[in-house]
This record gives C-alpha cells, structure tokens and sequence, in this order.
C-alpha cells in the first residue's frame, strides 16, 4: 500500500460557522473583496451575513464582486483580478456554489503573479504559467457538490476558444473552508440534485480510476455511502437540515477523494460539453454521460465497481454498478441525455477532438484506456440516452 496525503486547508464545519468568518478572516488583513454570483447569496441572506461578520471583525472595506456566471469564465476571473490588484486587497472569500469558489481561488493565482488566467490552466502539456504567490482565500459554499472549498481546483471558461480547463495548482489551496451546511437550504431540488450527483460522480470517479491512494478512496467510500442515503431526502425535503448536513459533509470529503485520485473519463468528457453548451450545468452533463461511460469503465476495475454496486444497495457485481447508477439518477429527477440538455448531434465529432486535444491526461488513468472511437460511441450511446 502506498499514498500520500497533503492537504493545507482548515476546515471548520458547521451549522452557523458562517458567522464565524469574520474570526477567521482578520488575521488576513483590513481589506476583502468577496467573489460571488449574481442573485443567490444576495436574495438568501448569505452575502449580508458574511459582509457583517467581516466587519464586525475588524475588516474596514469589503468589496462585493457579484458577477460570477455558472460555468466561471477566465475573463470574469481576469476582471475580479485587476480590482484585487488595484484595490490593493488584502485577501479573497468565495461565496456561492462551485463557480464562485472555483473563480476566488483562480483570482487569488491570477492578482498575485503576471499573466491572466489562462495562461494557468492545464493542458495536456502543462500550463503556460506557474504560479509563485497567491493571495488568502476563504472558501464558503452554498451548494453541496464541487468540493470546491477543499481542493487545488478551479475549472474556468474560455468562451472564445470554447475550451473548458482546470487550473490545478497547490497554491490554489484556500486557507480556510468554512462549510455551514445552513447555507444550502435554499437550494431548489433541481439544483440539489445536479450539484449532488456531481458529488456522487467524484466520488465513482476517484474510487474506481487507476490512481493509488487507499486513503482518499475511504473518503470516497464514505461519502457514496451519504449520498445514497441523504441526496434523495435532501431533494424531497429541501428544509431537512440532518439530510443538508450529511451531502455538505459527502461533498467535502468527495472533494477531498479527488483532489488526491483526480477524475477520469465521466469529467473529461462532460467538460466539453458544457464549454460548447454553457447552459449545461457541470452536474447535468455528468448525469448524462454517467451510464454510459460506467457501462465502458467496469471491466477495467471489476473490483470497485462491485463496491460501488454495493454501496448503492445493489448485489457487488461489476456491472450492477450502471444499473446503481441509472436508478440512483432517476430517483433524483436527473435522467437526463445530452439530447435533452440541447447537445447537437453533429456537434458529437468536435466534442471527441476535444476530449482529446484537451483531456488526454486523463485517458491512462481511466479504468479502461478509451480510444476516440469509444469516446465517439459513448457521446452517441449518451445522445438518446443510456
Ligand atoms: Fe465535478
């Protein structure tokens, strides 16, 4: 057995430890910029409540950036970047779903070295800059999904060359993750299942791909576990703070699994999808491919696929794992193709170039090698519907 294990985050979880940012937060300094979206924070109480905390704390200026779109953009980055650089901000706090922590954490990188934030991201063959500094960032998420507020990741836009990459650095570690699973409960049951099954879709990914690390694997296992139980009840009751607590922790600890194991072919080839479609949620996208790619994937690592069959309360055989999933997806409203979510069909041919041109990485670590004809056929087979 072998692993390692790094990670350079505090964690403090709980319902109310909103409150407690502006304790966190001071010993970053006087001046904040909080990163956000447009609409959600704002309308829930969420941006008013950390604002105040901040303040009460100490801070004397507190910039509010709400312009973070879904599916974050390197130009919303770059901009929120420039006013931390000539604000002269002493540190960043993302607030909001993946989108907004993913953009905090990118801010950071891009406010404190040259270069904008593209030249961050990772292609196959490396990004064009490394970074050296960054700036403190206080995650807070809204959502329980991307784990976003404990990992290196941060997955940006670039919609003039419709490429969707992940910044992946150890400087885009926040400081701080403050996980108040209070802030999820105004999430509709649409978008509870949808961040939810991208939370499932890290933990399937990180368990079964070929990465050693027994380690992130138990988190994995645990966080599966949660999910079957606690997603579903958090979609029919989204009041019901035991279920809200359970898929924050899930989330977290599903963010942590592949912060160490990575991803594999599911993400690989939803990226893509939702840098041509940008009004495809990250979430829908995974759903949508999901069946499909398990049904290809299970051979090459029959072992965790039996686990995972088992884990969803199906009999521990390999190809029990897409039917898991399958059900698992209707029960929460999000069986979807990638016909339903406006995908065109001829659009199949460029999506496979670029999984290719842009996630090849991640083809040697997938449970099965895919060539592009498989990766061609599992966007056909996801077309209608698997
Ligand atoms: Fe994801």
């Amino acid at each position: 057995m072998k692993f390692e294990f790094y990670l350079p985050v505090e964690i403090l979880f709980g319902e109310g430890s909103l409150e407690k940012a502006g304790q966190v937060a001071k010993r970053f300094g006087y001046k904040a910029i909080v990163i956000t979206g447009r609409k959600s924070t704002k309308e829930n109480g969420a941006l008013d409540r950390l604002i105040e905390s901040l303040k009460k704390n100490g801070a004397q200026e507190v910039i509010v950036f709400d312009k973070v779109e879904p599916n974050p953009t390197d130009k919303t980055v770059n901009e929120a970047a420039r006013i931390v650089v000539e604000e002269k901000v002493d540190y960043i706090v993302g607030l909001g779903g993946g989108s907004a922590l993913d953009s905090a954490k990118a801010v950071s990188i891009v406010s404190s070295n040259e270069g904008y934030a593209w030249d961050y991201v990772n292609y196959p063959e490396g990004p064009r800059l490394i970074p050296f500094l960054n700036r403190p960032v206080i995650c807070i998420p809204t959502t329980a999904g991307t784990g976003s507020e404990v990992n290196r990741y941060s997955v940006l836009s670039n919609p003039i060359r419709k490429e969707k990459l992940v910044l992946s650095h150890s400087l885009n570690y926040p400081k701080v993750a403050i996980v108040d699973p209070t802030l999820t409960l105004s999430m509709s049951p649409r978008l509870t299942a949808i961040t939810g099954v991208d939370a499932l879709m890290h933990c399937l990914e990180s368990l079964t791909n070929k990465v050693e690390n027994p380690f992130a694997e138990e988190l994995a296992i645990r966080a599966i576990k949660l999910i079957k139980e606690w997603l579903p009840v958090a979609v029919e009751e989204p009041n019901n703070l035991q279920a809200r607590t359970y898929m924050s922790y899930a989330a977290m600890l599903a963010g942590i699994a592949i912060d160490k194991k990575r991803v594999a072919l599911i993400h690989g080839m939803e990226h893509p999808v939702s840098a041509h479609y940008p009004q495809v949620a990250h979430g829908e996208g995974l759903a949508a491919l999901g069946p499909a790619i398990t049904d290809f994937n299970y051979k090459g690592n029959p072992q965790k696929y039996a686990l995972f069959a088992e884990l969803m309360g199906y009999e521990p055989k390999p190809h029990k794992a897409v039917v898991a999933l399958q059900d698992f997806l209707e029960r929460v409203n999000l069986r979807v193709s990638l016909r339903e979510l406006g995908v065109e069909r001829e659009k199949i041919e460029r999506l496979t170039e670029d999984v290719y041109m842009l996630s090849r990485s991640l083809f040697v670590i997938n449970p099965v090698e895919p060539s592009l004809e498989d990766i061609k056929r599992l966007y056909e087979l996801s077309y209608e519907g698997f």
